[in-house]
């Protein structure tokens, strides 16, 4: 089995999971979720990649350095980006990198503002809803994606 690259990309605040506000995003860390993906990652033959900003720019940068590091799709939770940033979702059309948009908390049960996502259209599927499962959801169906759709 070929192994694939994946970048799992976290956006602002994200670096707080845990101990930020529960009742939305659960109490697993960051850490415990990028150790699963990891883990997963081996089972699956990819080769994962983690990184968390809270700056918008930095973000940008990863995505375009995912074309020279040959990565084959992206996971991202843009987090409040989601609902904002053109420069993410022009980042990632530029790429032409599949990507899957991910989202701890269901984001049509809150508030109106978290309804609209600025990349979610480009995406090739979106996750919401579960938690930290929302990530392994995303993993699991990206995989499936790229091994359906290349070669
Ligand atoms: C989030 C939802 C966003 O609306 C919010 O700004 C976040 C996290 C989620 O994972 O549920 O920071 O992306």
């Amino acid at each position: 089995m070929k192994t694939l690259r994946i970048l799992a990309l976290h956006g602002p605040n994200l670096n707080l999971l845990g101990t930020r506000e529960p009742g939305h995003y659960g109490t697993t860390t960051l850490a415990d979720i990028n150790q699963k993906l990891i883990d997963m990652g081996d089972s699956l033959g990819l080769e994962i990649t983690t990184f968390q900003s809270n700056h918008e720019g930095e973000l940008v940068d990863r995505i375009q350095q995912a074309v020279s590091d040959h990565i084959d799709g992206i996971v991202i939770n843009p987090a409040a980006y989601t609902h904002t940033s053109v420069a993410l979702r022009d980042a990632l059309l530029a790429t032409s990198i599949p990507f899957i948009e991910v989202h701890l908390s269901n984001i049509h049960r809150r508030e109106e503002f978290r309804h609209r996502s600025m990349l979610v259209d480009a995406a090739t599927g979106v996750v919401a809803g579960f938690g930290a499962t929302s990530y392994t959801l995303a993993l699991t169906g990206l995989n499936d994606f790229l091994r359906t759709n290349q070669q």
